[in-house]
């Protein structure tokens, strides 16, 4: 039945995810390039909106654009080395001006409550405070660095005692060194190593990119980190791009279960990565051994032992190795430490603007564990890159499985007219559809 509310729909099926993440820690970096533009608003209601539904935040926030366009008034030109700038006196006194005002207009929306605003009623506590420790850098192939410095330690027992007091925590790119001196710190290393030492469930690092992408520009949803450490390594130095993947392969390895790298520019980012089942950016964790992607040639052995004993059963059809050789392209599959346990096809019909959602398998050991669901769901998003605006199925056995994931019975009308033509009515499969919205 439609609702009359799409809202309703939506807000049923983010239900999962907000009781998954209620009481977790999560360590957001938002990079000074957010604070500044664009989305910032837009932004904080979201932290507001997060810290409402439970999640424990620690917010830390980047200072270095402004601190540039601070600099360049003054036509001061930091000197830089090894992707750091050096912190003298004259840049401290900035770095120090500036993080105090981020941080009070920070503390400052997340204080915004008047009526029609997101917040009203919602009395949020930030908290900031003494608790990252820094040294400095030293001197480094011959560079002093005066105040520029590294991340000592985060006193984890302070940080989790202010979440559990219903808080959320902000952090300045500062730490404070026993000698009682203040030290610049890179921004997306403070997170990291927060993120690290309270054992967070997720660092987010709002940057630039809205993730990485292969070669073929697909967007590589999931990393390991020995996956990712190529591409930190082939950046430039110094870059955003560098200093996130240097954070998150370094949480990943330090048992941060997982690390989202997402864009600030993309408004609906933050609640579409952890609300929604599709996500929409990058994912670096330790913990992947099963993978989801488009199958090549060298798979086909795989799926035909996947296929050989449904296709026995009569629940699908029998493919043989020739046909999957041409339809390859068409075919998605999850392999899990080297074997093929998942498939699923998309075979486009573009004059109807529908796709034909066939040959969705997982391994008997494998079922019950949503990749059924995780396949259509890549399949889904395929259609929609397509232009497509529904897919239909065919089946004899698991027609109840498609009605739990929105398909409808229709008839054979329904089909593009190619495909009816080959429909096989000994079969008797029954026909489903979905819409895309
Ligand atoms: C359909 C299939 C892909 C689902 O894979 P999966 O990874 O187990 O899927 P999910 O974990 O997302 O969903 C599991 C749910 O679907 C239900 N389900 C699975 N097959 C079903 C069927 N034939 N009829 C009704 N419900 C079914 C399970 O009972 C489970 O429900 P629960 O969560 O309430 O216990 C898998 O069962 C399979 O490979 N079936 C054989 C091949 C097939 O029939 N393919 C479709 C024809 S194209």
């Amino acid at each position: 039945m439609d609702t009359r509310f799409p809202f309703v729909d939506w807000f049923r099926n983010s239900s999962p995810y907000i009781n998954a993440h209620r009481g977790r820690t999560f360590v957001i970096l938002i990079e000074g390039d957010a604070m500044m533009r664009g989305r910032n608003e837009q932004l904080i209601q979201d932290l507001a909106l997060m810290h409402t539904l439970g999640v424990q935040l620690v917010v830390v926030f980047g200072i270095r654009p402004q601190v540039r366009l601070a600099l360049d008034e003054l036509d001061i030109e930091p000197e830089v080395h090894q992707g750091r700038w050096v912190a003298d006196e004259a840049i401290m006194a900035l770095v120090k001006r500036i993080s105090a005002e981020q941080r009070l207009w920070l503390e400052a929306r997340l204080s915004l409550g008047l009526p029609n605003t997101p917040l009203h009623g919602v009395e949020l506590t930030a908290v900031s405070g003494n608790v990252v420790m820094a040294k400095p850098l030293g001197v480094r192939e011959g560079i002093d660095f005066h105040h520029s410095g590294e991340v000592r330690r985060v006193r984890a027992a302070a940080i989790r005692g202010l979440l559990e007091k219903g808080s959320l925590v902000v952090l300045p790119p500062l730490g404070f060194s026993s000698t009682g001196e203040v030290f610049d710190l890179d921004a997306s290393e403070v997170a990291q190593h927060t993120a690290m030492a309270l054992g967070a469930d997720k660092l987010i690092l709002l940057g630039e990119s809205c993730g990485l992408y292969d070669a073929s520009g697909q967007l590589q949803r999931q990393l390991t980190p020995a996956e990712a450490e190529p591409l930190r390594q082939a950046s430039l130095p110094g870059s955003e791009l560098a200093r996130h993947l240097g954070a998150a392969c370094a949480a990943a390895r330090h048992g941060v279960a997982r690390t989202h790298l997402l864009s600030w520019h993309d408004h609906d980012a933050l609640l579409g990565e952890l609300f929604t089942r599709d996500g929409v950016g990058t994912m670096i964790t330790q913990h992947r051994y099963e993978q989801l992607r488009p199958a090549g040639l060298t798979d086909i052995g795989g799926l035909l032992e996947l296929l050989d004993p449904l296709e026995r059963d009569g629940m699908l059809v029998p493919r043989s190795r020739e046909r999957l050789e041409q339809e390859i392209d068409d075919y998605l599959v999850i392999e899990r430490d080297g074997m093929i346990i998942g498939c699923a096809a998309l075979h486009a019909f573009h004059d109807a603007q529908m796709a034909e959602l066939a040959c969705v398998a997982v391994h008997d050991d494998y079922r019950g564990g949503a990749r059924g669901e995780l396949l259509l769901a890549e399949v889904e998003r395929r259609a929609r890159r397509l232009g497509l605006s529904a897919l239909f199925a065919l089946t004899t056995h698991t027609a109840h499985w498609f009605f739990d994931h929105g398909f409808r019975l229709a008839d054979i009308e329904a089909l593009p007219t190619l495909r009816r033509d080959t429909y096989n009515h000994a079969r008797k499969s029954k026909i489903l559809v979905k819409t895309l919205a």
